[in-house]
């Protein structure tokens, strides 16, 4: 299926492949679209059932609407069947790790949660350690229940 193929038959105790995920997202970084930053991105994901799902950075004459690499990464993740993103390795032009700008950790935060592992210049880091005190849909639940937020009850002046 576009955007997504398999890394082997892995579990959640296999050992993440490391080296294949950044292969992948390597090669997948030369098909970006970046005629405006020069910068291209790609990277690949780890899904927990074995799948990988692939994105690289497509920029527009509008520059204000350029895709981060991980946005086309998450919408294939969804397009191929979903599951959680266990491990991600995202690449700058020379294939070196580089750390996702702050709305696409939101972005990885949502579809893998604070375990999963992130490959970076400095070794690998979970989400929560890139991303900590994360908002996230427990927030929402918080606020539909009225425990938290601005519709909660003025406990001062309650109507
Ligand atoms: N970019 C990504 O694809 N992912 C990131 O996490 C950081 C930035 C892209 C957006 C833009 O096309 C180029 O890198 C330069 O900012």
């Amino acid at each position: 299926m576009a955007g997504s193929f398999g890394l082997g038959i892995s579990t959640a105790d296999d050992p993440v492949d490391w080296d294949a995920l950044t292969r992948y997202a390597t090669e997948v970084m030369q098909r970006a679209y970046a005629p405006y930053s020069k910068y291209k991105v790609g990277v690949a994901g780890l899904v927990d059932d074995g799948r990988v799902v692939l994105g690289c950075n497509v920029e527009n004459a509008a520059y204000g609407v350029a895709l981060c690499a991980e946005c086309g990464m998450v919408s294939a993740l969804h397009a191929t069947g979903g599951g959680r993103l266990r491990a991600v390795a995202c690449v700058d032009g020379q294939g070196r790790p580089l750390m996702p700008c702050g709305r696409c950790r939101q972005l990885l935060w949502e579809n893998g949660g604070p375990t999963m592992e992130l490959l970076t210049a400095r070794g690998v880091v979970t989400m929560d350690q890139v991303l900590p005190a994360a908002f996230d849909s427990s927030d929402l639940d918080a606020a539909a229940d009225g425990s938290s937020g601005p519709d909660a009850p003025d406990q001062e002046n309650p109507a």
